[in-house]
């Protein structure tokens, strides 16, 4: 089994509060992988941890983007700034999506480019052949995370479904080979997030990238994950398959009990 990212150990307190206490999560290449649980179980601290959002009192966040043992990373502790350049990106860290330009431009943003340079930016040969490339790229994006009928689509014009899905396509033009989403399906309905996860699916089956999912919806949610971890105030306290951790009388209490 390979994975993408590993932690190991992963300890961050707030004052007495141990917000995340010893976790040891591991991603699946090409798959979803979710973290559930209640409110305040630590969730969204530790993806924030991972990502450098935070820093960590102990334990290890290892990163194995190019699928090579001999260049994993030891990203713990690292600035968000690198962590994101190294191709874990957490769908926040992407600036918001510039509302009045379109779903297309928006990602030509994020994929840069030589246009941008202002030096070369006039010599307009230079970079119209690698421009056209830029724009078939950002199609071949759109078309991945559903968004292709709306690529001229100025951003604000949106759903929140949709800017949910150009947040995937802006990290996916990054470069992203590990995205950290937080509550994406958060104030969608549920005929839209479950095309949101369909997307999501097929992108981590199709393409070299791999999820991490924070939700609390588990009624929608559960079903499209490949592996679950159950966090309850800052430890894992259950995984396995969706179906196997939906039937865990552990998972049952706290979620019953909260
Ligand atoms: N910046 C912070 N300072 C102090 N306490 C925090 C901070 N962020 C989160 N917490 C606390 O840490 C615990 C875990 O929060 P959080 O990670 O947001 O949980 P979840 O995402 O699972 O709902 C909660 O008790 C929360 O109040
Ligand atoms: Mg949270």
């Amino acid at each position: 089994m390979s994975y993408i990212l590993e932690t190991f150990g992963l300890v961050k307190r707030f004052g007495g509060l141990v917000a995340v206490n010893r976790v040891d999560i591991k991603v699946r290449r090409n798959s979803i992988t979710m973290l559930i649980g209640p409110n305040g179980a630590g969730k969204t601290t530790f993806v924030n941890v991972c990502t450098g959002v935070l820093k960590p009192d102990e334990g290890k966040v290892l990163f194995n983007p190019a699928n090579d043992e001999s260049k994993k990373l030891d990203i713990t502790g690292w600035p968000p700034h690198k962590v994101y350049k190294s191709g874990f990106v957490r769908t926040f860290q992407i600036p918001q999506p510039f509302l009045a330009l379109t779903v297309l431009e928006n990602i030509l943003v994020a994929l840069g480019g030589k246009g941008e340079n202002p030096v070369i930016a006039p010599l307009r040969h230079l970079w119209v052949r690698e421009e056209e490339e830029r724009v078939k790229k950002a199609f071949e994006i759109m078309r991945k995370v559903g968004l292709e009928d709306y690529w001229d689509w100025e951003a604000y014009r949106l759903g929140a479904g949709q800017l949910k899905m150009l947040e995937v396509a802006r990290a996916l033009a990054a470069g992203a080979k590990l995205v950290a989403l937080d509550e994406p399906i958060g104030g969608t309905d549920p005929a839209y997030a479950h095309e949101i996860f369909k997307h999501i699916q097929s992108l981590a089956r199709s393409t070299d990238v791999s999820f991490l999912v924070i939700e609390h919806r588990i009624d929608i949610a559960l079903p499209f994950a490949d592996y679950v971890y159950v966090m309850d105030r800052g430890a894992v306290i259950s995984e396995g398959p969706p179906d196997k951790v939906a039937n865990d009388p552990k998972v049952i209490e706290v979620y019953i009990g909260g």
